[in-house]
């Protein structure tokens, strides 16, 4: 038998790091034990710096420490008595083209390693919908839902990341932070829900105004209010303030009043979409204010929009945008996008669907004119569109609730931003033309076509077909390590094919009745998206795990097939 002695001198664990003079660290720490202490010793060249500490135990403390002058930088703590989630290093002057630097992130937080993988994803920790999507000062932001202790969804924050091209993204210090109250368990108990944002002017030129909902729950009258708060150097978050404080008053709502989507109405007007649900299903609301800032004067124009298919309860995130036309014309049509919570289609058994609905909007009201369904596959939720420069871009959260479970992790990554078009009675949901750039060698153009199996390299591929005719019957197989995978179209439409075997029936995931001649499909570590007739139908699949699909066969009805390799 041994017998163990605790040494003398507590065993430390180290980081090190050259650091310029002006970083600023973010990190978090909780203590090991309830009644101890946490502490983290910062040095830099051997100089004591700070030596943030907490008594907290039940979830981590946010801490920031900033570096007066550069070096040889060493964080220091007791294993046995503290734990330290996250810990990244920034430069606040260069951080917008450098990003974080992520120092440490223990093993509950850690990204997936696959460093072949394009779709984006959280530097650590868990992910749900994107927020705040736009372009401010000519660069893309996407701020999202995110929970940096861990891969299971809880107290919500905003993560922040930054791209020129909306496919290439540089990580940015965390945007929001839920309040103090909420931060000090991991109960889940609500944070910043999603929202939106958009330019306003400053002194100092253009800043970035975000709204999003707070959620608590349980808290009397309201559990789910609507606050904004202003960044002026894209960076760093100002204080927030409520902005909508109660739900309208006399019309029924259920305590959902949540995701405030702020733009530019056609009358230069802002306008905000809240998601909510009354007696008889669904409803979308409208606000306006003629605050240039968007800081106050929030009043309540109605309910443009009711849907209460498929056993929907609450409508989410929604989200407008003028198609083709510039808002203030007003031949220009707009879309309407939502997400139908806890909707079951009983054709296919998808679930948590989402509808986009064209119609004309004059600033108060909508008057929908057709409505279409804006992912076969489902696995695109809470999408949120800008317009950037001429046009609408959205982009989506690979995943949808119904696969999420609270007992095990589940990380996800965005969906390749896609265009928002109108063509004809149709809207269309291409990728963006930067998708493009990720193609970097062509594999094949000949044994796919031919009816060979095809080995697709390290899995991130873009498949291009053209069929012999409009709705020619085919089927793609993937040979993938954790799913029967692929993509068929045959008499009952388009299909992703996708089961994982989990003993349960997968839900079929249709285009009812699409005859496509064309189609892009996107293999992705974790992911399938499918573009059919330049996004008339899109398809969008999570694949739990990060195993890539090894290879390809075709039969049917093919003219052409090019395979790519993807990199970033
Ligand atoms: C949609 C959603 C939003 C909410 C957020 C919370 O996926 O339920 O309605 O704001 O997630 O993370």
């Amino acid at each position: 038998m041994t017998s163990q002695t605790k040494p003398a001198s507590p065993v430390l664990e180290i980081i090190e790091a050259e650091l310029p003079a002006g970083t600023v660290l973010h990190l978090w720490l909780k203590a090991r034990a309830a009644g101890g202490e946490a502490k983290l010793f910062v040095t830099v060249n051997r100089k004591d710096i700070a030596d943030p500490s907490t008594r907290r135990a039940e979830e981590f403390e946010f801490l920031a420490v900033t570096l007066a002058t550069g070096g040889r930088t060493v964080l220091a703590y007791d294993a046995d008595t503290t734990v330290l989630s996250v810990v990244y290093a920034f430069h606040p002057q260069r951080v917008l083209d450098e990003g974080i630097c992520v120092l440490h992130h223990d093993t509950r937080t850690a990204p997936p390693e696959v460093p072949e993988s394009y779709h984006f994803r959280p530097p650590f920790g868990w992910m749900n919908d994107p927020n705040g999507f736009g372009r401010f000062k000519g660069r893309g932001h996407l701020f999202y839902q995110h929970y940096p202790h861990g891969l299971r969804w809880n107290t919500m924050h905003w993560g922040h990341a930054v791209s020129e091209d909306l496919i290439r993204w540089t990580h940015l210090p965390l945007f929001l932070f839920p309040a103090d109250h909420l931060s000090e368990k991991d109960d889940g108990r609500g944070g910043a829900f999603s929202g939106s944002a958009i330019p306003v002017s400053g002194l100092e030129g253009d800043e970035i105004r975000v709204f999003y909902t707070e959620h608590v729950r349980d808290r009397d009258p309201e559990e789910q209010i609507q606050l904004s708060a202003v960044s002026r150097d894209g960076i760093v978050a100002g204080s927030s303030e409520v902005v909508l404080p109660l739900r309208p008053e006399g019309m029924n709502l259920t305590t959902d009043f949540r995701d405030p989507y702020v733009f530019k109405g056609p009358d230069g007007r802002w306008k905000m979409l809240l998601g909510s649900r009354d007696r008889s299903g669904g409803v979308v609301l409208l606000y306006e204010t003629a605050d240039r800032q968007g800081a106050a004067d929030w009043t309540f124009l109605g309910i443009i929009h009711r849907e209460d298919r498929f056993g929907m309860t609450a409508a989410e995130c929604p989200c407008m945008v003028p198609l083709g036309g510039k808002a203030d014309d007003p031949a220009t049509r707009w879309a309407l996008i939502f997400g139908l919570l806890t909707s079951r289609d009983p054709a296919t058994g998808r679930r948590n669907l989402t509808s986009v609905t064209v119609g004309r909007f004059d600033g108060r009201t909508f008057k929908a004119e057709f409505e279409q369904e804006l992912d076969f596959g489902s696995d695109a939720y809470a999408f949120q569109a800008f317009v950037d420069g001429d046009e609408p871009v959205g982009i989506a959260w690979l995943a949808n609730w119904t696969d999420f479970s609270k007992k095990d992790d589940f990380p996800t990554a965005m969906t390749l931003p896609r265009r928002v078009l109108l063509e004809g009675d149709a809207v269309l949901t291409p990728p963006v033309a930067a998708a493009e750039s990720l193609r970097d060698t062509l594999l094949d153009e000949t044994a796919l076509v031919a009816g060979e199996t095809v080995s697709l390299g390290n899995g991130a591929v873009e498949i291009v077909l053209s069929l012999s005719a409009p709705g020619a019957a085919f089927d793609l197989a993937f040979d993938h390590p954790d799913a029967k995978l692929g993509v068929r179209l045959d008499g009952d439409g388009l299909a992703i094919v996708f089961d994982a075997d989990t003993g349960k029936a997968p839900p079929r995931y249709l285009a009812s009745g699409a005859k496509p001649a064309e189609l892009r499909i996107f293999l992705d570590a974790g992911s399938i998206e499918v573009f059919a007739d330049n996004g008339r139908w899109t398809g969008t699949k999570r694949i739990p795990g990060f195993s890539a699909a090894r290879s390809a066969t075709l039969t049917g009805a093919a003219a052409s097939a090019k395979i790519w390799q993807l990199k970033l």
